[in-house]
């Protein structure tokens, strides 16, 4: 059973990808996450504020020195790569293992990652994935303003490097399938749909907000099939499914709605390695009792392709969603 996709125009011998997240630290566990089947794996992100102070510091810059406000950043040794070290770790990456290795950043503007993109290309990246993790709390700031930033960043990125560029998505736009579209047109190879934001809960006891991170569950996969399962038909690159994928069902459901690959890290953090292999196993299984050979005979089967006015469509199921209650 053939289980390779197109990845940002990369082979993947699979589409389980683990996405951005810690294990990339660690060559050795790097490579047992690749025995297990995976196809690529995301290396953490480098975040835009290890920028914004210094074009590419290679010490930790002095406490005073930024122009921007880092009191609410961690301290910079709290980063886990310099912008060096992330592209030493790079290195390392693709000098022993053979899957493709895609680099990450996170911010909401270029700032300076044009000729950072460039380093991470010639260090071997496959691909570099960004991030726009934002949350826009400033009541001046209009969304096409935060969307304008993004398709500039997008451009400045894709424009500096050969290789592909994907970005990963929050679902919180006003518009996300024009931004979907627009996002291809700035350059984008491939759209990570969602990014997880990390909530603060409020603890009664203490009268604090906490920080927590909770690692995902299927329910929050639904989220992504449903906006998978509308730009599927709209966008010509690759759709990567992220968020609450946790079984083989969780992924037959978006390739069927129209994902590419499919990116897990929590499943791997709980179970680890293993958890790829399980996944592989079970998408094989079902592939073989509804006798696909290759994912594209049902990837995006279930997308919106035949629906004409997937907005219609998705207002009156909201309608008859909520008239079934009590039936
Ligand atoms: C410990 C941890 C570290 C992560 N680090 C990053 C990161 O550096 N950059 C990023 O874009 N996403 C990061 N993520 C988010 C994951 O890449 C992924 O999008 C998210 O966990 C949803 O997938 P999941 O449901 O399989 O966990 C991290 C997640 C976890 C749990």
């Amino acid at each position: 059973m053939n289980l390779a996709t197109d990845y940002l125009g990369l082979k993947l011998r699979s589409p389980f990808v683990v996405g951005a997240s810690p294990f990339c630290d660690d060559t050795a566990l790097a490579e047992r996450l690749q025995d297990a089947g995976a196809g690529a794996l995301v290396m953490r992100s480098l975040f835009g504020e290890q920028f914004e102070s210094a074009p590419l510091p290679v010490a930790p810059p002095a406490p005073d020195a930024s122009a921007v406000a880092m009191d609410a950043f961690p301290e910079y040794a709290a980063y886990q790569f310099t912008p060096e070290a992330y592209l030493r770790q790079l290195r390392h990456l693709k000098s022993h293992l053979a899957i493709p290795i895609i680099a990450s950043l996170n911010g909401h503007h270029a700032g300076g990652w044009g000729d950072y993109a460039r380093r991470l290309a010639d260090a071997g990246a496959d691909a570099i994935e960004v991030n726009f993790y934002r949350v826009v709390t400033d009541v001046t700031v209009a969304a096409d303003e935060v969307e304008e930033a993004m398709l500039a960043a997008v451009g400045q990125i894709a424009g500096a490097v050969a290789i592909p560029v994907s970005v990963k998505l929050s679902p919180f736009h006003t518009a996300i399938a024009q931004l979907a579209v627009a996002l291809e047109l700035a350059g984008a190879r491939g759209l990570v749909l969602f990014n997880r934001f990390y909530q603060p809960d409020v603890n009664i006891d203490d009268l604090e907000v906490q920080s927590q991170l909770r690692l995902s569950e299927s329910s929050e996969l639904l989220l992504r099939l449903r906006w998978m399962a509308i730009l599927s038909p709209h966008v010509r690159g690759t759709l990567v499914a992220t968020g609450g994928i946790h079984t083989a069902a969780d992924a037959v459901k978006s390739i069927l709605t129209g994902a590419h690959a499919i990116q897990i890290v929590s499943e791997v953090l709980r179970h680890g390695p293993r958890a790829i292999s399980s996944l592989i196993v079970g998408l094989q299984q079902w592939m073989g009792e509804h006798s696909f050979a290759d994912l594209d005979q049902f990837r995006g089967m279930l997308n919106t392709s035949r629906c004409r006015n997937s907005s219609a469509f998705e207002r009156a199921n909201y309608i008859r969603t909520l008239q079934s209650w009590g039936r």
